[in-house]
């Protein structure tokens, strides 16, 4: 190392002492170790994304575009992306491996057996990621839908009773009321006549004004069993979670149900009728949650078209350990997997036809053959979807009244593309023609 220092010492035109000439050197010597602690830590890196790369060469992956983009760009957030899944799903039926870029592999899970060990995976062995959720924290703060560990545990057994059927039951007011609001403007917007209207838009403020008027009712009182009640900033948290899960979703749901039964006037008359049948001899335009299920045609309806769009169209983990697929293949630990909720709904070895709305897939009296796993809208396994049945109660109040009080058609003028975002939503909205039909007598 001397003669180094005494090289750096004369282009730095400083004078040589013994004690610059050791000071160098051991500097010197200390850049060395650290440049080659580096060398060897990308070196490790290297080998170990070479064989996380074996590893993952047993899942099929569609033609990349190039080595630098891989994947990029090819699963597009419109109606050309979704067509494009819909092609790679009738070649790839279980597992799919895209590259985002050079280097960040996703596994997406597209086949109801193979969503399985992750979606019911502990919430520790395969917590949600952070690359797709994490944008969303500053704005939902640590609720329910992004925190993990020990708070959402805490967090989860807290609220679950607050979506406890007795607990929903007052809540049948609030769909009723928020359903009521909305039809008297279509009523005033059509004036008596036909009007063409976006549906994202209007049923968009109704969710929001029911689940609004739904969430500030309850968070006031949220204690837990050991006495230990949730701070402030928590609440805040989990109504801001609640508000952004809740409303957006519904509404989506709500929307292309409507679409599709505008879409199929026959299913929409058999809606209609049962609907009726519940109301005949009744006073005041109120479904109770006992008319629930007298809906069962309308319930089908809302399932399938759940199916065909589901609102939420994936949902992500990072596998924290080895998780073992049930055809022996292994996902390493460390990788982000995507559960395709759109391709599992698609997967033409589950679903025939699947581009075709037919309700009676989902006929109680005609059970299919089918895995618990193959109808997944809200997610399942431990972090499911908590307000799925306050959801499903919603939609089936807003339909059955809907029905009752308008007849719907397609507005021809205006195409439906749709655009997967974070929801699945539309370019332009859905614009139906809304007819108010004459009052029952
Ligand atoms: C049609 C309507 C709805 C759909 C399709 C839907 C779908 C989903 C899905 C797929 C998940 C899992 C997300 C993930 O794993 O990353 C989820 C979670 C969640 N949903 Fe919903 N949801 C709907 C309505 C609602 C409503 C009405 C509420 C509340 C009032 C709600 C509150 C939540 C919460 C808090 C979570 C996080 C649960 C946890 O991680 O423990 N959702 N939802
Ligand atoms: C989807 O986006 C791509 C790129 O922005 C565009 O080329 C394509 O035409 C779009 N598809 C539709 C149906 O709008």
């Amino acid at each position: 190392m001397l003669p180094a220092a005494d090289h750096l010492l004369r282009l730095l035109g400083l004078e040589r002492t013994a004690f610059r000439r050791h000071a160098v050197s051991a500097l010197l010597l200390l850049l060395l170790f650290l440049a080659f602690r580096l060398l060897l830590r990308l070196a490790r890196l290297c080998w170990r994304f070479h064989a996380t790369c074996r590893r993952l060469r047993c899942f099929p992956e569609p033609p990349r575009r190039s080595w630098l983009l891989g994947h990029l760009g090819m699963y597009l957030p419109n109606e050309t992306g979704l067509q494009d899944e819909k092609k790679v799903l009738d070649n790839m039926h279980h597992v799919v491996l895209v590259w985002m870029g050079p280097v960040l592999p996703l596994v997406v899970l597209v086949h109801p057996d193979y969503i399985k060990p992750l979606v019911g995976a502990s919430a520790a062995v395969a917590p949600k990621d952070e690359l797709f959720y994490g944008f969303l924290k500053p704005w939902l703060g640590d609720g329910l839908l992004l925190s993990k560990g020990d708070k959402w545990s805490r967090h989860r057994r807290m609220l679950t009773p607050a979506f406890h059927f007795d607990i929903l039951k007052p809540y049948m007011r609030i769909f009723n009321q928020c359903a009521h609001v909305m039809h008297a403007k279509w009523r005033r917007l059509a004036e008596g006549s036909v009007v063409s209207l976006d549906m994202f838009e209007h049923v968009s403020l109704m969710t929001l004004d029911s689940l609004q008027k739904c969430v500030f009712s309850c968070s006031s009182n949220c204690q837990d069993e050991d006495g230990k009640e949730l701070s402030d900033e928590d609440i805040r948290a989990e109504a801001d979670t609640f508000m952004f899960e809740g409303h957006d979703t519904t509404s989506s749901g709500l929307s292309w149900v409507l679409f599709n039964l505008a879409k199929y006037p026959e299913y929409q008359e058999k809606c209609r009728e049962e609907v009726q049948e519940v109301m005949r001899g009744r006073e005041l335009e109120e479904l109770e949650w006992d008319d629930l299920t007298q809906l069962p045609f309308t319930t089908m309806c809302i399932k399938e078209s759940l199916r065909q769009f589901p609102p939420v169209t994936l949902v992500s983990r990072r596998c924290t350990e080895d998780i073992k697929l049930p055809d022996g293949r292994v996902i390493p630990k460390g990788i982000i997997c995507l559960v395709s909720i759109y391709g599992t709904h698609h997967n033409p070895t589950v679903w025939p036809d699947s581009k075709v709305y037919n309700p009676y897939r989902f006929d109680p009296d005609n059970p299919q053959q089918r895995s618990p796993l193959a109808f997944v809208p809200f997610s399942a396994g431990p972090r499911n979807c908590i307000g799925q049945s306050f959801a499903m109660a919603e939609m089936r109040v807003a339909v059955a009244l809907t029905l009752l009080r308008f007849r719907l058609s397609v507005d021809r003028t205006r195409k439906v593309r749709r655009k997967p975002e974070l929801i699945l939503r539309t370019e332009n909205g859905i614009w139906l023609n809304v007819e108010p039909l004459p009052p029952r007598a």
